[in-house]
């Protein structure tokens, strides 16, 4: 008689990854990335001398906003708890310098002072720091007389712009011009006005994109030619890393890679190289995209777009602006 206790005979594999899958319960114990309200900042678009907020077509559940119809979008963002709102101005008048960036009676620095009053901490103020929208040439800097962007001469106007966003209140200006040099100015100008506390989001690593499309539309853009003098050219992710160094040694507070979904490679090798947050922006030909298959029935909207925001997350991202933001948080409840 044997006391041996027959092995049981194996008829699969003992080590089974599916089994962390079984339930809903598992699989959020498990999660190695999250997707939080906190994370996410909502890019706004306000209008000179609107009426009614008017739809952005290519951008479906997009509108520029009249001021005050901006209040309540703001309003909603801080009762969802996002992150914070990144506010762009479309002027009534544009000019060769972009001069209604820098009044301080204009719409973009109006809206700043708005906004602040309106929700005061509980969201981030930010506002894009950067002249296409208020050029009548469409460039993110001035032109020299045979039409190049004159990277020194822009500088100078930057600094006024920032200066003028923080008279108006801003927490955060977001430099999205890809001048060389941008950040130190900006810093510079900011600290000698005594607006140390002014904190700057910088576009570091900003390609020249094919994804930008709907955004021109949003700000009634007149851009001729292209912007490949001046934002990055998509081949490089080493240089992504560059312009993300060279801007924190300049004293950004935060570097951001844009777009989102075609540079991931890039979110994770600026996040793997520096050491203060990084975000990245899902822009709005990655909006315009997923809305356009879900309007054909081709993807399943929701799941699609907390997947999208997910992947970006995941990549390294510790703050992503999307225009679904506030939908988003509202799902996440
Ligand atoms: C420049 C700026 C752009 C966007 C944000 N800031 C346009 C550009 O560089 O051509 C694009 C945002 C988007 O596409 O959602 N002020």
């Amino acid at each position: 008689m044997s006391d041996e206790v027959p092995t049981p005979e194996i008829t699969g594999p003992s080590v089974r990854p599916r089994r962390l899958r079984t339930t809903p319960a598992l699989r959020r114990m498990v999660a190695e990335t999250s997707l939080e309200p906190r994370q996410l900042v909502l890019p706004v678009f306000v209008r000179e001398g609107l009426a009614e907020p008017q739809p952005i077509s290519s951008m479906p559940g997009v509108v520029q906003h009249t001021r005050s119809s901006l209040l309540a979008a703001v309003n909603e963002a801080a009762e969802l708890g996002l992150g914070g709102v990144m506010l762009f101005g479309i002027p009534e008048h544009k000019d060769a310098t972009g001069t209604g960036g820098i009044d301080p009676a204009g719409i973009l620095n109006l809206a700043i002072t708005d906004v602040v009053a309106e929700v005061g901490d509980a969201l981030t103020v930010m506002s894009d720091l950067c002249l296409d929208e208020f050029t009548d040439h469409g460039h993110c800097g001035v032109l020299t007389p045979d039409g190049r962007v004159d990277n020194d001469r822009t500088l100078g106007l930057y600094a006024e712009m920032a200066l003028a966003q923080a008279a108006a209140g801003v927490d955060m200006v977001g430099p999205s011009g890809m001048m060389d040099g941008q950040v130190a100015v900006i810093r510079a100008a900011l600290d000698v006005a005594e607006h140390t506390d002014v904190s700057i989001l910088a576009y570091s690593a900003k390609y020249a994109s094919a994804f930008y499309g709907p955004f021109r539309e949003a700000v009634d853009s007149s851009l001729q030619g292209d912007r490949r003098t001046y934002q990055q050219d998509s081949p490089n992710a080493r240089e992504g890393v560059r312009e993300a160094l060279l801007d924190i040694e300049e004293g950004a507070d935060i570097v951001m890679v844009k777009p989102a979904l075609a540079y991931l490679d890039v979110v994770r090798r600026v996040r793997d190289a520096v050491d203060v947050p990084v975000a990245a922006y899902n822009i709005s030909g990655e909006y315009a995209m997923l809305e356009a298959a879900a309007a054909q029935g081709w993807i399943d909207r929701e799941p699609a777009i907390l997947e999208t925001l997910t992947s970006i997350r995941r990549a390294g991202a510790d703050i992503v602006l999307t225009y679904w933001a506030s939908e988003v948080a509202r799902l996440l409840r």
